[in-house]
């Protein structure tokens, strides 16, 4: 693969880089912060000699006017990118958000219309050379209304609806789609949480990840065991789910 990670800084989209160019895949880094983004490259390079020289642009999820010259300062490097790969996203609490309207527009623009724009500029290009994969990490908390994650929630549950009907139209045209819905997971995005049971690590959610992309999979829950999770509270009635803090 030739893939542009956005978010390949920290958390799950690092452990993601790292997988790929673990296995020769070139890897294009793209984030807002210039130092860690070079310090990221810088990683990827010492842990993985055989990778060439990992290349990285600025952008800024907040900041949709720069994703078209971050994309294609990306293509001129890779030769044409055949995966985009999007980890980066906004996670506020739900007290946090009812506190401050303004966190709630910049978290819901982010995780929602920026999001989907970027993945516009990215599916564009894809099938202009031809088709590749086009993988996002959005969340169990999109699944069903919930109590604690009602705005960032819902913010996610657009990117999945969204994720969803692009596989349906483009897989004949040879976009792999992938909508990754993790459940908990150990970063610095939960750092400050109550960690429940289930909680994953990041690097078993990078190989569930890339084992998706690898078999063209349109959708994974990982961990696995998140799948039946929600399964169940997927068909919880509402009168339990007002009583429930989950
Ligand atoms: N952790 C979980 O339990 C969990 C569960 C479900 C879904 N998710 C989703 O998984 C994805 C990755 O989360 P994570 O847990 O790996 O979080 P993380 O460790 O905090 O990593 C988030 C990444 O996004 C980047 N980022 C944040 N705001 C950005 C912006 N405005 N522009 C560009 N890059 C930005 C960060 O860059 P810097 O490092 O430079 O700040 C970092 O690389 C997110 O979409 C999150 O919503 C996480």
């Amino acid at each position: 693969m030739k893939a542009v990670v956005f978010g390949g800084t920290a958390g799950i989209g690092r452990a993601v880089a790292q997988r790929l160019a673990a296995r020769g895949d070139l890897v294009f880094l793209l984030g807002y912060d210039e130092a860690s983004l070079a310090r990221s490259a810088a990683d990827l390079m010492a842990r993985h000699p055989q990778q060439a020289r990992v290349q990285w642009a600025l952008c800024d999820m907040e900041s949709p006017s720069g994703f078209a010259a971050a994309l294609d300062a990306a293509d001129v490097a890779l030769g044409n990118f055949d995966a985009a790969i999007v980890t980066a996203a906004m996670f506020a609490t739900q007290a946090e958000l009812e506190a401050d309207v303004e966190l709630t527009r910049r978290l819901t623009t982010v995780n929602f219309a920026n999001t989907v724009t970027f993945c516009e500029h990215a599916r564009k290009r894809l099938l202009t050379h031809g088709g590749g994969w086009l993988t996002v990490v959005s969340s169990v908390a999109g699944d069903r209304g919930r109590k604690p994650v009602a705005i960032y929630g819902a913010s996610k549950s657009g990117v999945s609806t969204y994720l969803e009907a692009l596989d349906h139209k483009f897989r004949a045209a040879g976009l792999w789609v992938l909508c990754v819905k993790p459940g908990f997971v150990k970063t610095a995005m939960t750092a400050n949480l109550k960690v429940p049971p289930f909680a994953g690590q990041p690097d078993a959610v990078a190989r569930d990840i890339v084992s998706a992309m690898d078999r063209k999979r349109p959708l994974i829950y990982t961990p696995g065991i998140w799948r039946l999770v929600m399964l169940v509270i997927k068909h919880l009635p509402r009168f339990v789910m007002r009583k429930i803090e989950f």
